[in-house]
Order: structure tokens, then C-alpha cells, then sequence
């Protein structure tokens, strides 16, 4: 059911709507119209300057709490919307087309913070850690690399030692998205480190708290109102009432968030590929060359064919992944296909669109050059693409029988 808070909007969404929607249900067409609105209203006009001085966007998050989306697929119990993966897919990548910034924060919190908390959570931490960080008042983070391991996830070498009903935390966890903002973090460390992946534990680290300092907010190349720094752990305690899951599940319980944050991921780079081709058909439509408007040219159609077809791919591939995740059904290998696709994707696209812009493209007066680095992180963060072919090729030899 949709939360009573989001709005339906009757007007029709401007003419560029995603055809294959129609095939969807009710509900997941309505929840398009209103984010696609809410992007439009909202997001925007705003982007460029939330780029720009790097601003976090505490209103429209604040908003899209208020509307559902800060916690999409948990349960209406807990305070979330109750609608599934693909309504979430959906949702975000009409956020991310309007800014890609306000897309991660929100995918971060939906998928990396809220999800592990209610799939391995206690009753008494889903009350506490999930319910007020529900309506946009305040966001989660989710911390699992460090200065020395990013792909290499299980070689974690921030420890938690246990000592009389507490846990110590040393070390640092980098590249924390909503690092600066959150009010609690799902941590991974590693309670005996000659045990690799299987000594890693998770934790839930309420923020602020003694014993962790914030590190410098990384100056980055996209995505600059989400904010993303070091967090520093100096003997930090933590009870032992925090521990997330079993003592030892760390690695497994980061894994399966990770699926289901690449399909978040996935999503965003969808946004920011779809904005790329309406900027190019905008231009392309108004802009003279040889006597008749670029949308007339053979080469710059090709160019429109290629672009629609990768991302009309990528979104498929995606919306296959949170499908088969709300039917319980196994969903790595099609997690990581989706991201994969959508992210070359959303570079494919955010690059043509500068080709067809031309020297327009290059300057941020128009909004394609930020496009273009927005979906750069996106085949870099919750899995590098060279990651995602790994997982790929990894379950595919598996299906086939072929290890
Ligand atoms: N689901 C459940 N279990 C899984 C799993 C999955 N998707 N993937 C692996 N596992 C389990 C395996 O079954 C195995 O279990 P056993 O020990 O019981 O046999 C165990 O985990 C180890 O598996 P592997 O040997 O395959 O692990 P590995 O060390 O070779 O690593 C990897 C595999 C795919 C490379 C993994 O390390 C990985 O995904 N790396 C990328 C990390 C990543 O995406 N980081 C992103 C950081 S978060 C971020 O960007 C957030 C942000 O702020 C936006």
C-alpha cells in the first residue's frame, strides 16, 4: 500500500514519460507521476546550486520523508511506505533525474542504513534505529571500506574488541556517504582478523558519539551535495546490545546489502542517463546545423538510437533485479548486471549528450556536464565495475556448473 503521505498527482508528467511503465502496476505508476513531479518542482531547479557549493539538501529531504521516500520498501510498521524494490527503483531513479546528489542520499538510506537494520535487526533495534530515521528528519550511512580496502571487502582491518559487555572500535571506515549527516551508522569491523571475512561483525553506531571524529569533507568530482568523509574510530564503545546479527556475519550481512544497494545505485545511474537524453533531444531539437535541426541528422539520430537502447536495456536489467528480490528469489548476478548496465550506461549517455551539446555541453551553464560527472561514481561506488563483471562471471560459472 502506498503511505497515506504520498500525494497522488492527477496532472499528467510533461510528455517524456517511460513507455514500458505503462505495463506496471497502478501503484508503481502513480508513485513515477508524484516523484516525477516532486523532481520536477523541487529537485531541478535547485540541482545546479546544490552542485555548485556543494549543499546538502536538507529540505527536499525532509520533503521526500514526508512523501515516502526516505524508506520505501520497509514496512509501514516501522514507519516506511511498505511498497517493494521496484517501486523504490522507480521512485529513485525519478529523484536521481532531477539530482543525483538528493538520489544517493536517499538510496544510502533506504537500502544501505534501513535495509540490513530490518532484515538482521532486533525488535528493539528496529524501534530505535529504524523508525525515526524514516521521514527525512534523519538519514543513515553504512560504513565498510577503508584507506587500505575498498574492493577487497573481507580484508577489513578496523577492529572491534569486546570488554566487559562493550565493544571498542578502531580504525577507519572511508568514502562514508551522508558521513557528515547521519545520525547512525551500520559499521563493519572485524573481532579477530586472522579469521578474514568470517571475524567481520556489524554494528549499528549511533552518532554523535565518543571516541568517533569526522574526517574531512572529500571535495569530489560529482554527486557534490551528498557529503562523504572518513569516520575515525579512537576506542570508541559500543554496547554490546548494538551488535547487528550474529558475532562473525559481518561480511555476509554487508554482501546481501550491497545486491540490494546496487539496484539502488543502478536506478540513480538510470536518472541521470534519462536527464542526459532529454537534455540532448532539447537541443538537438532547437539547434540549427546545415540549414535543419540536429534532430534531422542521420549521425546525430544514430547517436539518439544508441543512447535509448543502452538505457532502455539498463532499466530492464534493473527493474529484473528488484522483481525478482520481491519474489524472493536470488538476485546477485542480476543485482550486479543491472548496476553494471546502468552505470556504463549513464556514462555512455552523459557523454554523447555533451557530443551533441558541443561546446554547450562543456560549460555548466547547461546542466549535461554535470550529468557527466555525476554518473561517473556510479561505476565506482557499492562495487566498481570491474566488481560487478566478477560477481557476474562468479554465479554465471556457477549456474553453468563450469567451477
Ligand atoms: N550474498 C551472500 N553471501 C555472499 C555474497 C552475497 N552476495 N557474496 C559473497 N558471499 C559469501 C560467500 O558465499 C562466502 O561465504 P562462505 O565463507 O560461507 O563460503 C563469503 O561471502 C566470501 O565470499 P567470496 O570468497 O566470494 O568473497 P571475496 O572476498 O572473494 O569477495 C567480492 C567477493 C565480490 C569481491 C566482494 O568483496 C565485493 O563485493 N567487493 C566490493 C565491495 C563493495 O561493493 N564496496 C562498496 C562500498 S559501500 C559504498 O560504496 C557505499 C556508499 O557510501 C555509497
Amino acid at each position: 500500500m502506498l503511505k497515506g503521505t504520498i500525494k497522488i498527482v492527477s496532472a499528467a508528467i510533461n510528455g517524456r514519460g517511460i513507455a514500458s511503465l505503462a505495463a506496471l502496476p497502478e501503484t508503481h505508476q502513480m508513485l513515477q507521476k508524484t516523484c516525477r513531479d516532486f523532481a520536477e518542482g523541487e529537485l531541478k531547479p535547485v540541482a545546479a546550486k546544490i552542485d555548485r557549493v556543494h549543499l546538502y539538501p536538507k529540505d527536499q529531504i525532509k520533503k521526500m520523508g514526508e512523501l515516502g521516500l526516505m524508506a520505501i520498501a520497509t514496512p509501514e510498521k516501522y514507519g516506511g511506505t511498505g511498497l517493494d524494490y521496484l517501486a523504490y527503483a522507480i521512485a529513485l531513479e525519478e529523484v536521481s533525474r532531477g539530482c543525483a546528489s538528493t538520489g544517493v542520499i536517499m538510496s544510502v538510506n533506504n537500502s544501505l542504513y534501513l535495509g540490513p537494520i530490518m532484515y538482521w535487526g532486533n525488535e528493539e533495534q528496529k524501534q530505535k534505529y529504524i523508525i525515526p530515521f524514516t521521514g527525512g528528519d534523519r538519514v543513515g550511512s553504512f560504513a565498510l571500506s577503508e584507506p587500505g580496502n575498498g574492493s577487497d571487502a573481507g580484508a577489513a582491518s578496523t577492529t572491534a574488541k569486546f570488554d566487559s559487555n562493550n565493544y571498542f572500535l578502531n580504525g577507519t571506515k572511508s568514502w562514508i556517504t551522508n558521513g557528515y549527516e547521519s545520525e547512525a551508522s551500520v559499521v563493519m569491523a572485524t573481532t579477530d582478523k586472522s579469521l578474514k571475512h568470517k571475524g567481520i561483525s556489524s554494528f549499528i553506531v549511533p552518532k554523535p558519539i565518543d571516541g568517533l571524529e569526522l574526517g574531512k569533507k572529500e571535495d569530489k568530482l560529482g554527486i557534490r551535495g551528498s557529503s562523504t568523509c572518513n569516520l575515525i574510530f579512537d576506542n570508541c564503545k559500543i554496547p554490546k546490545e548494538n551488535l547487528l546479527g550474529e558475532p562473525g556475519s559481518g561480511f555476509k550481512i554487508a554482501m546481501m546489502t550491497l545486491d540490494a544497494g546496487r539496484i539502488g545505485i543502478a536506478a540513480q545511474a538510470l536518472g541521470i542517463a534519462q536527464a542526459s537524453l532529454e537534455v540532448a533531444v532539447d537541443y538537438a531539437s532547437k539547434r540549427l546545423a546545415f540549414g535543419k535541426p540536429l534532430i534531422k541528422l542521420q549521425t546525430i539520430q544514430n547517436k539518439l538510437a544508441d543512447m535509448a537502447l543502452q538505457l532502455e536495456a539498463a532499466r530492464l536489467l534493473t527493474w529484473r533485479a528488484a522483481w525478482l528480490k520481491d519474489n524472493q528469489k536470488p538476485y546477485t548476478k542480476e543485482a550486479a548486471m543491472g548496476k553494471l548496465a546502468a552505470s556504463e550506461a549513464a556514462t555512455f549517455l552523459s557523454h554523447q549528450c555533451i557530443q551533441i551539446l558541443g561546446g554547450m555541453g562543456y560549460v555548466s551553464d547547461m546542466p549535461a556536464e554535470r550529468h557527466y560527472r555525476d554518473a561517473r561514481i556510479t561505476e565506482i561506488y557499492e562495487g566498481t565495475s570491474e566488481i560487478q563483471r566478477l560477481v557476474i562471471a562468479g554465479n554465471l560459472l556457477k549456474e553453468m556448473g563450469a567451477q
